[in-house]
């Protein structure tokens, strides 16, 4: 589906005027996918959006005002138009080679260094964007998670050998719902997460995004807080949609009365088009914790060590 007949789409699926909708597959609901991947073997291979990492590799692309949603930018100099990786966008460095990546990996881990360049792909059904991430010679670890067990266990199956064989592992296969990512730590994943797909599938599923959304379905934004909660701050949340910022920015900030809260937790808001994709590249960075907490804890901390009996 290209651009224009999504921006149709979503027109007719989230008008005011009527409570008509075309039909979609229900991509909120888990057993969906299960279903969905029930004859599914270890070769299959469908790409989301027909591309995958070996057409971000490089890419040309135009800025989205966002002056209209109140994401205004400050940065008088930010660029409208330019060619970029998707490291670049991505914010991490991408190795000369997949063996130096993996030394800097092993080198790190040894070192005991708590810092990560962890990439989390959500909802990685069977795409090759793990796999191109380690070739294209990114640090990793890669952490391929999805709701279905059924496709995690195919994609196991893909990378046996590799699983079994490699010397330095950084593959890594997680069955886990993005809308809770139980299996993963607070601020553990220390690179970027990535959806490609995943939002995508569930805003052209959802209910009209004009509707109060009170019945257990605003999965986008309960995926917004877990992906905030498991991000070490100052790092990216990067997805990719064919819908405009009008509906993609409300399904995942909302427009109740918490939306300011919500998007004071991320910054450096920025939506572009990859004009050769024809797909927008959302991306939304952590926000470092805010000041008033940092204080209140050194306070506490603070008063603590007052309390604290003295030696003799
Ligand atoms: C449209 S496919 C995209 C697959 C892949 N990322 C790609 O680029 O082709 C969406 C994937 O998200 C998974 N998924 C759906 N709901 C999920 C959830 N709540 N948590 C984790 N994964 C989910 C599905 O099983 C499916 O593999």
């Amino acid at each position: 589906m290209s651009l224009s007949t999504r921006h149709f789409f979503d027109r007719i699926q989230n008008s005011s005027l009527t409570k008509f909708r075309l039909p979609s597959p229900p991509y909120y609901d888990p057993s969906y996918w299960d279903r969905a991947y029930k004859d599914a073997t270890p070769d299959d291979c469908i790409e989301w959006g027909g591309f995958d990492l070996n057409r971000l590799l490089k890419f040309r692309w135009e800025r989205i005002s966002l002056d209209e949603f109140g994401f205004a930018s400050n940065d008088v100099a930010e660029e409208k138009e330019g060619t970029s990786t998707f490291a670049e966008w991505l914010d991490i460095q991408q190795h000369e080679s997949p063996e130096e990546a993996s030394s800097a990996y092993q080198q790190r881990k040894l070192s005991n260094d708590s810092s990560n360049d962890a990439i989390l792909l959500l909802g990685c059904g069977n795409s090759k964007m793990g796999e191109q991430l380690l070739i294209h010679s990114f640090q990793g670890p890669f952490l391929q998670l999805d709701v279905s067990s059924k496709l995690i266990q195919c994609m196991t199956q893909r990378y046996d050998k590799y699983l079994k064989e490699a010397a330095v592992k950084r593959m890594e296969f997680i069955v886990d719902d993005a809308t809770e990512l139980t299996s993963l730590e607070p601020n553990s994943v220390g690179g970027a997460v990535i959806d490609k797909g995943l939002f995508d599938g569930l805003h052209c599923a959802l209910p009209n995004v004009n509707l109060e959304i009170d019945d257990g379905k605003d999965s986008i934004r309960k995926i917004m807080e877990s992906v905030h909660r498991v991000l070490q701050p100052s790092r990216p949340f990067v997805f990719f949609s064919r819908s405009s910022p009008k509906y993609m920015l409300r399904r995942s900030f909302g427009d109740d009365y918490e939306i300011e809260e919500r998007r004071r937790r991320w910054k450096d808001v920025s939506v572009i088009k990859l004009v050769d994709l024809d797909v927008m590249l959302y991306r939304f960075v952590k926000a470092e914790e805010n000041n008033e907490d940092v204080n209140l804890r050194v306070t506490t901390r603070a008063f603590r060590m007052k309390k604290r009996p003295k030696r003799n």
